[in-house]
């Protein structure tokens, strides 16, 4: 049997490149252009799979218009937002994603937000590469502690443990919301709160790790920032449209809130240009999975997908 044809939209770690390769006739991306629905169209013609990432928005109207020799979608990402199962499911097209193995980056990211914004990590920088510092000063820069802090965490997936894990190590007490409270090994010490209002309440840090529901879209609005203690932290790592930008930036510009860190979006690779003008917000760019190690793990895991696939197995992440 020959080998099925497999069209990846963007660049991915050599090695990834490298297995595709020698296991599929690939299509590769060598200059890494993201690609408009008209050049995925013309490019899956033929094609048995696609690797797709979160940059490729596979709506109704994309996946509707996919030649009928597409049976899966492997995205390169856990969130799968960008997909639209419905559609998928009606045309009978497998999706999956790649689940568990970005864990500990995203919560390195989680991590090295909630301290580059408490500690104003970002302005520091920047005034050492203005030439401007003219040395120690006892009030320079005073920033938030996090040491005996509260920690919120919303969604205590994998990821949320992650930081939880992390966090105790810098001497923070944890609090959680998830939909379903955790069993007691799983918890590890942590305190549940019924609802998330009762978690944005005793939140000092608050950090986001919910995937993106029509639930969640906007969750984090005007009001809910009200819950929040007074010069709270937020760090969101899970996605841009959890959080309500005009209310956000609202309470940055106001002090309400003390500091952000953010690393995603709403609408990337824009985001609301109001951002860039508050101190108190650590911007990173969509940086959560970007170590070598996880980006080859989500790769191989999205190949392992299709292996399955090809060899009528039953998917390890299927979604729909
Ligand atoms: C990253 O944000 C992912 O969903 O993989």
């Amino acid at each position: 049997m020959s080998k099925p044809r497999i069209l990846i939209t963007r660049r991915l770690p050599p090695a990834v490149e490298a297995r595709a390769q020698r296991d599929y006739r690939t299509t590769l991306n060598p200059d890494d252009h993201p690609m408009n629905m008209a050049k995925l169209l013309d490019l899956a013609l033929n094609r048995d799979a696609l690797l797709p990432t979160l940059t490729d928005r596979l709506d109704a109207e994309v996946i509707g218009r996919l030649p009928d020799t597409v049976r899966i979608i492997a995205t390169f990402s856990v969130g799968h937002e960008h997909i639209d199962l419905d559609a998928a499911r009606a045309r009978d097209i497998a999706v999956t994603n790649t689940p568990g193995v970005l864990t500990e980056a995203t919560a390195e990211i989680a991590l090295l937000l909630m301290l580059g914004a408490a500690r104003r990590a970002h302005e520091g920088e920047a005034l050492l590469r203005s030439g401007t510092w003219d040395g120690w000063a006892p009030t320079q820069l005073m920033g938030i502690q996090l040491t005996g802090k509260r920690l919120g965490i919303l969604g205590m997936g994998r990821t949320g443990r992650a930081v939880a894990r992390m966090a105790r190590g810098l001497g923070m007490e944890i609090h959680y919301h998830n939909r379903r409270r955790l069993a007691a090994d799983l918890e590890a010490g942590t305190t549940f709160h019924e609802t998330a209002e009762d978690l944005l309440r005793v939140s000092d840090v608050l950090s986001l790790h919910c995937p993106l529901t029509p639930e969640t879209r906007g969750f984090l609005d005007a009001e809910r920032i009200g819950l929040l203690p007074e010069g709270a932290v937020i760090v969101n790592t899970a996605r841009g449209p959890v959080v309500d930008d005009a209310a956000l930036i609202a309470a940055l510009k106001a002090g309400r809130i003390g500091a952000v860190g953010l690393d995603v979006y709403d609408g990337e690779p824009g985001l609301d240009p109001r951002y860039r003008e508050c101190e108190n917000a650590y911007l990173l760019p969509h940086l959560g999975s970007a170590t070598l190690e996880t980006r080859n793990a989500m790769g191989f895991k999205a190949l392992d997908n299709l292996d399955a696939f090809f060899a009528g197995r039953d998917l390890p992440d299927r979604v729909a």
